[in-house]
């Protein structure tokens, strides 16, 4: 079995290796934080990822998986290396400043290669970037020619979090760009032990097809936002019912032996507070930044972007149009995580609603599952409480606001707000709960206004 490296040692890079170390290959992982390059050893997982810990500790046991903090000496006797840095947009373009670093770190190793070791650029990077950006650098700095002495190739990873160790051992694609074919065979080869089908394209296309396919996902979130805002607006109509009755066209749903197929790509096709996490706002918005900076319109994916940074703001809007004035009142936030079965917080719509909610004077208290303290380094948010479970949370509270579609919060009936609630009102941002059940109390939801006489 081939010596893997695997470089960042983050969601992707961490069940990456261990992933591969669990079907045999000896992987050496790399990561600049020592914290997170002891837990490995440790056989800890850094992360909350469902089924990782059973993988770290049966590979870190079998001594298939190690992790150091220095990418270089990851990289020695490696027949395959794979870069698997963050890639942030910084406000105004992708920033590819990790990935220089970890080209620069592995360059000395690639300088005394013998074995014609191929570089794989795993992160999510803009189109054209392992061309022009990751294969002039390794050549300047190592001295060593691409497709000769060494290969590059792109292999975006499509893994979703908080289900990312089942999605890379089952993956539904593996998308392979590269110049030369022996690269692409050698790649192609650590995926033997899957049956998923094989994309071989150029580098650039396989960078694009990472793109499009986060991008189509936002696109049909703010698309289905839109069409809930509308409803809103036009009063009488719920969006629930809309998307329900989307769900139905056979184009999306297909029936099979007369049951529908229900297919995944639905929940993306519901209204909610927008989308987070570390992929789709940054990587939409990386995408926008390259399409200008090729003079390129990309008025679609800035509109998709648009959508999603007002939609948190319409939750706060509702807040208060249902209890009036913030000021004072303590405000209910079940959920901080951007998604349930993850406690990854970055670009969570829990953020802006709770420093919007803080700033008009509220008094937050928050319950999520995974998030505690750390929530509160986010700027804006340091004086946000926590509870121990939901019920502390709404208790007493004026209204409380459902952000994060956690399994637990299935639990909230009617009545037990009703009692642990003076004047009980729920904000369901995630149009989560059937609101004919909640119909006793103030039950405000994304997309649904009861009808007024106007109309
Ligand atoms: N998180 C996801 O669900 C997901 C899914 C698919 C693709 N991606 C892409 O994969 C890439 C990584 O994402 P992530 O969420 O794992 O990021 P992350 O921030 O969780 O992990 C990156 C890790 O790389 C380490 N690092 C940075 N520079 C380094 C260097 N020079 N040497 C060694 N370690 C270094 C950091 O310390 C960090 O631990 C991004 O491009 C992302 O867009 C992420």
């Amino acid at each position: 079995m081939e010596r893997l490296a695997v470089i960042g040692s983050g969601y992707v890079g961490l069940v990456t290796a261990a992933c591969l170390a669990d079907k045999g290959f000896h992987v050496v992982c790399a990561d600049k934080n020592p914290e997170i390059v002891k837990k490995i050893n440790s056989a800890v997982a850094p992360i909350h990822e469902k089924g990782l810990d059973d993988v770290l500790r049966r590979t870190v046991e079998n001594g298939r998986l190690r992790a150091v903090e220095s990418p270089r000496e990851a990289a020695q006797g490696a027949e395959i290396v794979f870069i698997a840095v963050g890639t942030p947009f910084d406000g105004n373009e992708i920033d590819l400043s990790q990935m220089k670093s970890a080209c620069a770190d592995i360059a000395p190793w690639l300088a005394g290669a013998k074995n014609r070791p191929v570089v794989v650029v795993k992160s999510t990077v803009v189109p054209t970037t392992a061309e022009l950006v990751v294969v002039p650098l390794l050549e300047k700095l190592s001295a060593k020619k691409a497709g000769v002495d060494f290969g590059v190739c792109s292999n975006p990873e499509f893994l979703r979090e908080g289900n990312a160790v089942a999605d890379f051992n089952n993956p539904d694609r593996i998308v392979v760009g590269g110049l030369d074919s022996w690269a692409v065979e050698k790649v192609r080869k650590i995926y033997a032990w899957s049956d998923a089908p094989v994309v071989a394209v150029n580098p650039r296309t396989a960078e694009m097809i990472k793109y499009a396919s986060n991008s189509l996902l936002a696109t049909l979130i703010s698309f289905t936002n839109e069409i809930a805002n509308i409803s809103y607006a036009a009063g009488g109509i719920d969006v629930k019912e809309v998307t329900a009755g989307l769900h139905l066209d056979f184009r999306l749903n297909p029936s099979v032996d007369g049951r529908r197929l229900n297919p995944n790509i639905l929940t993306y096709i519901e209204a909610g507070c927008g989308f987070g996490g570390s992929c789709f706002p940054k990587d939409v918005s990386s995408l926008v930044s390259f399409a200008k900076s090729l003079d390129a319109p990309a008025g679609l994916l800035e509109k998709v972007m648009e959508i999603n940074v007002k939609q948190p703001l319409r939750v706060l809007e509702l807040v208060k149009g249902s209890i009036g004035a913030l000021a004072g009142k303590k405000t209910a936030v079940l959920g901080l995580a951007f998604k349930p079965d993850t406690s990854d917080t970055r670009e969570s719509p829990s953020i802006p609603l709770v420093r919007g909610l803080l700033g008009e004077g509220a008094e937050v208290i928050a319950y999520d599952p995974l998030v505690g303290d750390e929530f509160n380094k986010i700027e804006g948010c340091g004086a946000l409480k926590h509870a121990n479970g939901w019920r502390d949370a709404v208790r007493g509270a004026s209204a409380a606001v459902l952000m994060t579609r956690w399994d637990e919060f299935k639990e909230i009936t009617e009545e037990e707000l009703a009692r642990l609630m003076s004047k009980p009102v729920l904000v369901d941002a995630r149009r989560f709960f059937d609101k004919k059940k909640f119909a006793r109390i103030t039950y405000a939801g994304i997309g649904y206004r009861p009808a007024s006489n106007n109309r």
